[in-house]
């Protein structure tokens, strides 16, 4: 079986092979920029694994896993022009170099090839492959929508929250990890129990990476920090802390959110300081620490050998610790 590092190598050099000459450049160039700038590559990643586990090879996975990576880099640029986010992975973002419409038609471009590679998939299975891939991107417009929504919302519940974030994240990690089971070969409910275990990772994700955008390093996080602070994300932290606060605290991020004009810097130090002063960094560690103990569940019901998981397992355990 192929360690982590060679199925990234083979990523890497995949993703460097895609060509993105046809003009207008125009289109193509901030395709080029945000798939040569790099990110984990974690969905292309457990795509392989997750054939390698049943197949003892990674060939039929590689177009499908890649179609996954170039639609995740397409939810990126239309992410970060509603998030209004000026960087990701330590650059500019598409639509602070290139504007907003390029972001848009650009973003279209890379949904286009992200089906095109997919519909490479082998023929034996390109349908149902498809059909799981078709299903999730439209979870994921419902969970960006609701994740929209919510900002203009003080009433968001956790379990809300939580449905949200399996829509906009968890689904397309779960996706990955059953299309690489599928064109591997593996039985329909050993396909399902690793969809399952990659919801429970995506929950876990998203949770790290609303953490991260409060407590992260910017320089190995790769965005701003207070990104969701500044457009009253209802994040796990806040929807807690909206539950948590006393009176006070409650008045202040009630006054703070929707603001039009503010100094971002105080409403970044200010809710900090609320999140701090109610553990809240400590609340969601556990929450995470929740998810990723019902990821493993989910791979204790597979019927493989436990040394075939090592990999997939000492990768989780990394992710669940990342700080980027
Ligand atoms: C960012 O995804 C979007 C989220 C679901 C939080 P990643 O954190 O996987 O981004 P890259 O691809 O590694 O940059
Ligand atoms: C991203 O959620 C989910 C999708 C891109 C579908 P975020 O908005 O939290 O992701 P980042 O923090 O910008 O990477
Ligand atoms: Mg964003
Ligand atoms: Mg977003
Ligand atoms: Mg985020």
């Amino acid at each position: 079986m192929l360690t982590f590092e060679r199925i990234l190598q083979r990523i890497e050099s995949e993703i460097a092979g895609l060509s993105f000459t046809n003009p207008p450049a125009s289109l193509y160039e901030p395709v080029s920029y945000t798939l040569s700038l790099g990110g984990k590559r974690i969905r292309p990643a457990l795509a392989l694994m997750a054939c390698d586990i049943y197949n003892n090879g990674i060939e039929k996975a590689i177009l499908p896993a890649l179609g996954l990576e170039v639609f995740h880099n397409f939810t990126l640029l239309h992410d970060d022009l509603m998030d209004e986010a000026d960087k990701r992975r330590n650059k500019p973002t598409v639509h602070k170099v290139w504007g907003a419409n390029t972001a848009i038609l650009s973003g279209d471009a890379m949904l286009i090839e992200a089906y095109r590679l997919i519909g490479h998939t082998d023929p034996s299975c390109l349908r149902e492959v498809l059909d799981l891939f078709t299903r999730t991107a439209a979870e994921i417009c419902g969970g960006q929508q609701y994740d929209m929504e919510f900002e203009r919302r003080n009433d968001v519940t956790e379990e809300e929250y939580i449905e949200m974030i399996r829509l906009k994240t968890a689904v397309l990690i779960a996706c990955a990890l059953k299309t690489g089971a599928i064109v591997g070969g593996a039985p329909a409910d050993e396909a399902g129990h690793l969809y399952d275990y990659g919801i429970h990772i995506g929950l876990a994700f998203q949770l790290q990476d609303d953490l991260l955008d409060v407590y992260g390093d910017p320089a190995t996080f790769g965005k701003n920090i207070g990104g969701d602070i500044l457009c009253d994300k209802k994040t796990f932290l806040l929807i807690n802390a909206l539950r948590l606060a006393d009176e006070g605290q409650r008045t202040t991020l009630l006054d703070w959110m929707g603001k039009e004009a503010f100094d971002p810097a105080d409403k970044i130090r200010l809710f900090t300081r609320i999140y701090d002063s109610l553990h809240l960094k400590e609340l969601t560690e556990e929450r995470i620490q929740y998810y990723y103990e019902k990821a493993m569940s989910d791979l204790a019901a597979l019927r493989v050998s436990p040394d075939r998981l090592m990999e997939l397992r000492s990768v989780t355990d990394r992710l669940m610790h990342r700080k980027s």
